[in-house]
C-alpha cells in the first residue's frame, strides 16, 4: 500500500438540474488534483455524487409527474455521463438515496446526539427550497433571501443542532490551520462570518417526506444539508472501520463552489467536532463562470453545456481552456471568441507545433530514431523545466493554482520553441549534422518532460504524445521526470500524428453563436 493518501471530494450535485459547465468545473478541477496524486505515488480516492433528497428535488419530481426516486434516477445517470464524457477519474460515485449512504448518515447524527449536541425545538422562520437554507430575518433583501432566492415561511417541530456552542472551537481551527480554507480571502470571510456569531441550527424537517428519517423519530427527516454532507463519510464505508475508511479519513481537500463554502467551512467541521471525527485538511471554494457577462441560469437559458464544448473544441482543448482561463479561485467569464483564441496559441500553435516540428525532423532526418545526446547543448533553462520544476508544479497543484501549472507548461514550450527556432536544426542537417542530432535529441526529451506533466490536465493528449515516444505505462510518473529515464539513442520514435489541430477559420465563426 503507498503511504501517502489523498483523498478528494465534489459536492454532490443536486439533481433537480441538468449538469452544466458550472458543474463540470467543480469535478475537472478535482479530476486534475486526483489524477496528479497518483502519477506522484499517492493512494488516491476521489469521490463524486448526487445529492438526491430535499424538497427541491421533491418539487421539481413533481412537476416532472414522476416520483422523486425516479426523477433522481434519469438525472443522477446524467452526471454520470458527464463524468464519463470529460473523462473524470473518481474512484466512486455516491447517491444519497443508496442504502450505504443512510447508514453513515444516521449514524453521524446518533454520534452527535449521544454526545449531546442535539435536541428537540421548533422552528419558526424563513426558508429558501432553491438555496437549501434557512435565513434570519435580518438577512432578507427586498423579502428575498440574499441570493435572490424566495423565501416561505416555516414553522414547524424540529430536531437542532448547537452549533452556537462551537464558534470560539471553530475560529480556533481557522486560525491554529490558516490553510484549511482556501482562498485566504475566503477564510477570512468566513471567520468574519462566524465571529458575528452562530445561531443554533434546524436540522430536521417535518412538513416532507423526501429525506433520511431521524433514527428513532421518523416523523422527521433530517435536513439535506446535513444528509448531503455525510456523503464525504459513507464514500468510504463509514460507519463501518473498513480499510478505506482508515486509509482516507479525513479528507485532503473538499473543493466547491463559493456559494456553497459556508455549509462546507462553518457547519461541516461543527458536525464533525460534535461527532468526535477528524477534519477535513483543506476545503478550496472556486469562484463561478458567467456566460458572455451574465449569470449562468436556466432562465435565462444561457447556460453552456460541457457536451457542447467537448464536442466543439474537443476533450483536452475543453479541460485545458477552463483550467487556464481564469486563476481557480476567481469568477469567470466563459466567452466563446476567448476560447478559441485560447486553444490555437496555447495548444495548436505552441505545444503541437513543437511536437510536430520535432519528431517530423526526427523522421525527416534522423530515420525515426532517437538522435544521440550531447548533454552539453543542453541549455541550463530547459533542463531546469524538465527536472528541477517538478517541486514548482507540485507546489501550484498543492495550492489549487491551476493556471499557473498551465502558465508552467506554457512557459516550458515556450523555451523550446525559441530554442528550435535559434538552433534551426532543419538548417543544420548539411553543415554540422552532430549539433543537429544534439538540438532534436534535446527536444525530444524536453516533449517527453512536457507530456509527462500535461498528464493530469489532458490525459488524452500526453498519452498521444507518450505513445509517440514509446514511453513505457510504467514510466509516465512523476518520478520519470529525470534524465536517467530519458530515451535510449537509437529508440525507434513513431510517426507523428497531431495533437491539438488548429481550430479553422470557421471555428472561429462559429465562435460567436
Ligand atoms: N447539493 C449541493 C452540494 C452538497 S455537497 C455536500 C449543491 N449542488 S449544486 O448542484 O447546486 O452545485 C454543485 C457545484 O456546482 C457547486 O460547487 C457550485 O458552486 C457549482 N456551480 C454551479 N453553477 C456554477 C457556475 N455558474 N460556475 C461555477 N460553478 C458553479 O450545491
Amino acid at each position: 500500500m503507498p503511504l501517502k493518501s489523498f483523498y478528494i471530494t465534489t459536492p454532490i450535485y443536486y439533481v433537480n438540474d441538468r449538469p452544466h459547465l458550472g458543474h463540470a468545473y467543480t469535478s475537472l478541477a478535482c479530476d486534475v488534483l486526483a489524477r496528479f496524486k497518483r502519477q506522484d505515488g499517492y493512494a488516491v480516492k476521489f469521490l463524486t455524487g448526487t445529492d438526491e433528497h430535499g424538497q427541491k428535488v421533491e418539487k421539481s419530481a413533481q412537476k416532472a409527474g414522476i416520483s422523486p426516486l425516479a426523477f433522481a434516477d434519469r438525472t443522477s445517470g446524467q452526471f454520470k455521463a458527464l463524468a464519463q464524457l470529460m473523462q473524470l477519474s473518481n474512484d466512486d460515485f455516491i447517491r444519497t438515496t443508496e442504502a450505504r449512504h443512510m447508514r453513515a448518515a444516521q449514524s453521524l447524527w446518533q454520534r452527535m446526539q449521544e454526545r449531546g449536541h442535539i435536541y428537540l425545538g421548533s422552528y419558526a422562520g424563513w426558508y429558501a427550497v432553491r438555496d437549501e437554507a434557512y435565513y434570519q430575518e435580518s438577512e432578507l433583501i427586498g423579502g428575498k433571501a440574499p441570493t435572490g432566492a424566495e423565501v416561505e415561511w416555516v414553522e414547524e417541530p424540529s430536531y437542532f443542532f448547537n452549533l452556537s456552542q462551537w464558534q470560539e472551537k471553530l475560529l480556533a481551527w481557522y486560525r491554529n490551520n490558516p490553510d484549511c480554507i482556501a482562498p485566504a480571502s475566503r477564510r477570512n470571510e468566513v471567520m468574519r462570518f462566524v465571529e458575528g456569531g452562530l445561531k443554533d441550527l434546524s436540522i430536521s424537517r417535518t412538513t416532507f417526506t423526501w429525506g433520511i428519517p431521524v433514527p428513532g423519530d421518523p416523523e422527521h427527516i433530517m435536513y439535506v444539508w446535513l444528509d448531503a454532507l455525510a456523503n464525504y463519510l459513507s464514500g468510504l464505508g463509514y460507519p463501518e472501520q473498513t480499510e478505506e475508511y482508515r486509509q482516507f479519513w479525513p479528507p485532503s481537500l473538499h473543493i466547491m463552489g463559493k456559494d456553497i463554502l459556508r455549509f462546507h467551512a462553518v457547519y461541516w467541521p461543527a458536525f464533525l467536532m460534535a461527532a468526535e471525527l477528524p477534519l477535513p485538511k483543506r476545503i478550496f471554494a472556486h469562484g463561478w463562470w458567467t456566460v458572455e457577462g451574465e449569470k449562468m441560469s436556466k432562465s435565462l437559458g444561457n447556460a453552456v453545456f460541457a457536451e457542447d464544448l467537448v464536442a466543439r473544441y474537443g476533450l483536452d482543448q475543453t479541460r485545458w481552456f477552463l483550467l487556464r482561463e481564469v486563476p481557480f479561485g476567481q469568477d469567470g467569464n466563459f466567452a466563446r471568441e476567448a476560447a478559441y483564441a485560447r486553444i490555437n496559441s496555447d495548444l495548436a500553435n505552441n505545444i503541437g507545433n513543437l511536437v510536430q516540428r520535432t519528431l517530423s525532423l526526427v523522421h525527416k532526418n534522423c530515420g525515426g530514431l532517437m538522435p544521440a545526446a550531447n548533454p552539453a547543448v543542453f541549455e541550463a533553462e530547459l533542463q531546469a523545466h524538465c527536472y528541477r520544476r517538478t517541486e514548482i508544479l507540485r507546489g501550484l497543484m498543492d495550492a489549487q493554482q491551476f493556471h499557473l501549472v498551465c502558465e508552467e507548461i506554457v512557459q516550458m514550450a515556450n523555451a523550446a520553441n525559441l530554442y528550435i527556432d535559434r538552433m534551426a536544426p532543419w538548417a543544420l542537417k548539411k553543415t554540422d549534422p552532430k549539433k543537429m542530432a544534439n538540438v532534436l535529441n534535446v527536444l525530444v526529451e524536453v516533449i517527453r518532460c512536457l507530456a509527462i506533466k500535461i498528464s493530469s490536465l489532458m490525459p488524452n493528449s500526453s498519452s498521444k504524445i507518450l505513445d509517440m515516444l514509446n514511453i513505457a505505462a510504467h514510466q509516465r510518473d512523476l518520478d520519470s521526470l529525470s534524465p536517467s529515464c530519458g530515451i535510449a539513442e537509437g529508440a525507434a520514435l513513431r510517426e507523428p500524428v497531431p495533437v491539438f489541430p488548429r481550430l479553422s477559420d470557421s471555428d472561429a465563426a462559429n465562435a460567436g453563436g
